[in-house]
């Protein structure tokens, strides 16, 4: 007889996601892009699939003059032009009608007890029982004043039977120390699991897949270790320059924009141990360990493992774009990389001997997230006595744009000779499941407002991140360090990053 969902834990919240409780969401630095681009449209697409809890508001927090119905209309348009699916003007009026804007800067105390009262007369009127899910999307110079007000006004606290909790938007601190002193902040007004530091590439569907793929599939899991993987190869290419954030990129770069969070994320996903369980704190134990086990890079290794560039003027899809020195509020020397390459090891008992390559940039031809796990060719014997003859297999595990898996092997190609030819086998979930993938900010708010913190970074993921990448920054800023390369925008990135990888046989695989 087939289990009841209800006796087996497990079976019961993969099949059954808890639907959330009533809460109230307060959005703190509102008036910003992420609000508008990602935050209302991904509510309003979890409204649109009836996804969001039964009683429900959310609370703008920023110090621009608006109304609640003037600021309404604003992210009404912006939802017309972000929300993945179309807006129905009856659904957004419904959904929109529970927006309310409350107008403060963050350091008047003041701002604070108005909008407990307001949040307490919400739970008066709508039924939303006391629940409370800050997110911290101001600048986060602001975040400090945030969370001493909430735990000023006491309104860190929940009432009895009630819960509040923190998202925490990226980037979280600039390296080790102000990631410590953010988290000490963030712990001493939340205890850790009511906190939600967001990555948003956890919230990608198929970065959720890639658990699936290796721990519900025989096959692969098997084959996912160094006797039979010869290298893999993340990569996250963005035709984009910086377009308008210039200010925060200046002092950012691509090291501690995309890596120190998405990549070192999606490395962690690809290379840890099972879990013991689908719990948060299992799941991120064992990527814990694979930070613990990344071999450091400093002094001379970094020059040897790592390649950083900035693009120069050059040509996106025909058409001539300038180079990153003269984008608007780019310093006209600055040494900003918005490319780089490296090769990391994990040194552990199934990764040892593996190169782990990465690159991540801006301005480079095509849009594309992929994880390539390179397996090793087979004896050169047989069809693979001539060199070249046959190119190894490679499973491709697309995270964007055409979330899907591929897997290359080899085929004998049809007629009288003996051609072999690589062909692909190839999944895509558009075509497979036949409805849209949402977006990762609509999963991951539902598991914040479900109180499920698998899918973010716990503090001691963040630290070992920062140490990693304080170490790359450190080596960087020595003079016998190797200069900043130069790439024209439009290009794969500067010649260093191929020689990185012909070391070890090896060639970035073409998106
Ligand atoms: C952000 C970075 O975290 O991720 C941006 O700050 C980058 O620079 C973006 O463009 C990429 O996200 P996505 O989801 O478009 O791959």
């Amino acid at each position: 007889m087939p289990e009841a969902a209800s006796d087996n834990p497990l079976r019961f919240h993969l099949v059954n996601r808890p639907v959330p409780d009533p809460c109230i969401i307060v959005i703190f630095g509102a008036t910003g892009d992420l609000t508008r681009r990602k935050l209302i449209p991904a509510l309003y697409n979890l409204a649109a699939d009836g996804n969001l809890p039964s009683s429900f508001a959310v609370v703008c927090f920023a110090r621009r003059e608006k109304t609640s119905e003037s600021f309404r209309e604003e992210l009404g348009e912006a939802a017309r032009k972000y929300s993945r699916r179309p807006l129905n003007d009856e659904l957004w009026t419904r959904f929109a009608a529970d927006i309310f804007y409350h107008r403060s800067s963050f350091d008047q105390t003041e701002g604070y007890t108005t909008l407990r009262d307001e949040l307490n007369a919400i739970d008066q009127r709508l039924g939303t029982r006391g629940n409370r899910l800050y997110y911290l999307a101001s600048s986060p110079t602001e975040f400090d004043i945030i969370l001493e007000n909430l735990s000023a006004s006491g309104l860190n606290q929940a009432k009895p039977g009630a819960w509040s909790r923190i998202i925490v938007e990226k980037p979280f601190g600039t390296d080790l120390p102000s990631a410590q002193r953010l988290n000490d902040a963030v712990s001493s007004a939340f205890p850790e699991c009511d906190t939600f530091r967001i990555d948003h590439y956890l919230g990608k569907e198929t970065a959720q897949n890639i658990m699936v793929l290796r721990f519900a599939n025989t096959v692969f899991e098997a084959l996912w270790n160094r006797r039979y993987v010869d290298n893999v190869q993340i990569t996250a290419s963005e035709p984009l320059g910086v377009e308008s954030r210039a200010g925060y990129y200046e002092h950012s770069g691509a090291l501690r924009d995309m890596v120190q969070n998405h990549l070192l994320q999606l490395l962690c996903l690809t290379a840890m141990e099972p879990p013991i369980d689908l719990g948060a704190d299992a799941v991120r134990n064992e990527k814990v360990k694979v930070m613990q086990a990344l071999r450091p890079l400093t002094g001379a290794a970094v020059a040897e493992n790592v390649v950083r560039a900035q693009y120069t003027e050059g040509f996106i899809n025909g058409h001539e774009v300038p180079g990153y020195r003269h984008e608007p509020g780019v310093a006209p020397e600055s040494m900003t990389e918005t490319y780089v390459a490296l090769r990391l090891h994990i040194d552990n008992w199934r990764w040892a001997g593996v190169p782990f390559f990465m690159r991540v940039g801006k301005r480079l031809p095509k849009s594309g997230t992929e994880i390539a796990i390179q397996f090793r060719g087979t004896p050169p014997v047989l069809f693979n006595r001539e060199s070249k003859l046959q190119d190894p297999n490679v499973l491709v595990i697309r995270i964007q744009p055409d979330e899907g898996i591929s897997f290359r092997m080899a085929a004998k190609m049809p007629g009288t000779m003996l051609q072999l030819e690589p062909v692909k086998m190839d999944f895509h979930y558009g075509t497979s499941f036949g409805k849209a993938t949402p977006e990762a900010y609509e999963r991951l708010l539902l598991d914040a407002m479900s109180g499920d913190a698998t899918l973010f970074a716990r503090r001691d993921e963040v630290e070992h991140a920062w140490t990693f990448i304080d170490h790359i920054r450190e080596a960087w800023k020595d003079s016998s360090a190797p200069r900043l390369d130069f790439y024209p925008a439009g290009s794969w990135g500067p010649r260093q990053a191929d020689e990185l990888l012909s070391q070890d046989h090896a060639v970035w695989r073409r998106l």
